[in-house]
Parts: structure tokens; sequence; C-alpha cells
């Protein structure tokens, strides 16, 4: 498939988008410096995938924000349990968990991620979100592929 690529010049601090690329819904999340330290700063003893390689990431992807920079997070929006949709829950303490620092819930069978993708421990979701190959062509767009 062709790469896509994403204006990320109108996305708000906080904000998601959605581009479609192979068929699979690709989610850019511009996060603010909140949302990057409450990420940085989440015990990875909580995570059941804390140091994702390829494929589930390309190789030039490390750390705790999974992303080439950090203000930008690009995950493709499919849980890795059996594929539904993970919902959209940036803010920290709005669902049932002890210290949820925002991220993402799927709703099917119950699997948390935080706001890299990254996939908690005891629901089963067994890898973290998956991260595509994407590139900054510029400051305001993202191509993914
Ligand atoms: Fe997401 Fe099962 S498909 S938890």
């Amino acid at each position: 498939g062709a790469p896509v690529s994403a204006d990320v010049s109108k996305l708000e601090p906080g904000q998601r988008m959605t581009v479609e690329w192979r068929g699979r819904p690709v989610w850019v999340v511009r996060r603010t410096p909140d949302m990057i330290e409450r990420t940085e700063n989440l015990d990875p003893a909580r995570l059941a995938d804390p140091d994702s390689q390829e494929p589930q990431q390309p190789a030039y992807i490390t750390g705790p924000l999974r992303s080439v920079r950090p203000e930008y997070s690009v995950l493709i929006g499919i849980c890795t349990h059996l594929g539904c949709s993970p919902l959209f829950r940036p803010e920290p303490d709005d669902v049932d968990m002890t210290a949820w620092p925002g991220g993402y819930f799927c709703p099917c069978h119950g699997s948390y991620f935080d706001l890299s993708g990254r996939v908690f421990r005891n629901v089963p979701a067994p890898l973290n979100l998956e991260v595509p190959p994407y590139r900054f062509d510029g400051d305001a767009v993202i191509v993914v592929g």
C-alpha cells in the first residue's frame, strides 16, 4: 500500500485524528506536556509489554513515548487482543482503574493501554498497540508507510 499523509497543522494539543493506512485506522494524537509527563512517569512494572520491539514498532522507535517526536503519538488503532477498536480516554482517573494515567480502553474485553499504546498487566491484550512506520515531512505533515 502507498504511504498516507496526515496534516497535523490543525491538530490541537490533546486532540486525536485518524487516517487510514492499508485499510487500518492510524491514530495521531498531539500530546500535551501533561500527557507526556504522565506517560513517562508510569511505572513500567504495571505494563505487560514494557519493551516492545519489531514488529510491534519500527526499530527507530524506543522508550516509553514510542514516538519520533514526544508531542505526537502515532498508533494503529486496533486492539492486539481480538481486533476491536479501543476508545480514546485521554484524561486521568476517568475509568475504574487505580491511578489511571489516561490512554485507551478496549470495551470488548477490557484491555487498557497508556497514551503510548502500552498495554497494562492483567488484561487480555498481550502486546502494545502497533506503531506503524512513519516520518515527519516538515513540522506539520506525518507520512505513514
Ligand atoms: Fe480488545 Fe479483546 S479485542 S480486549
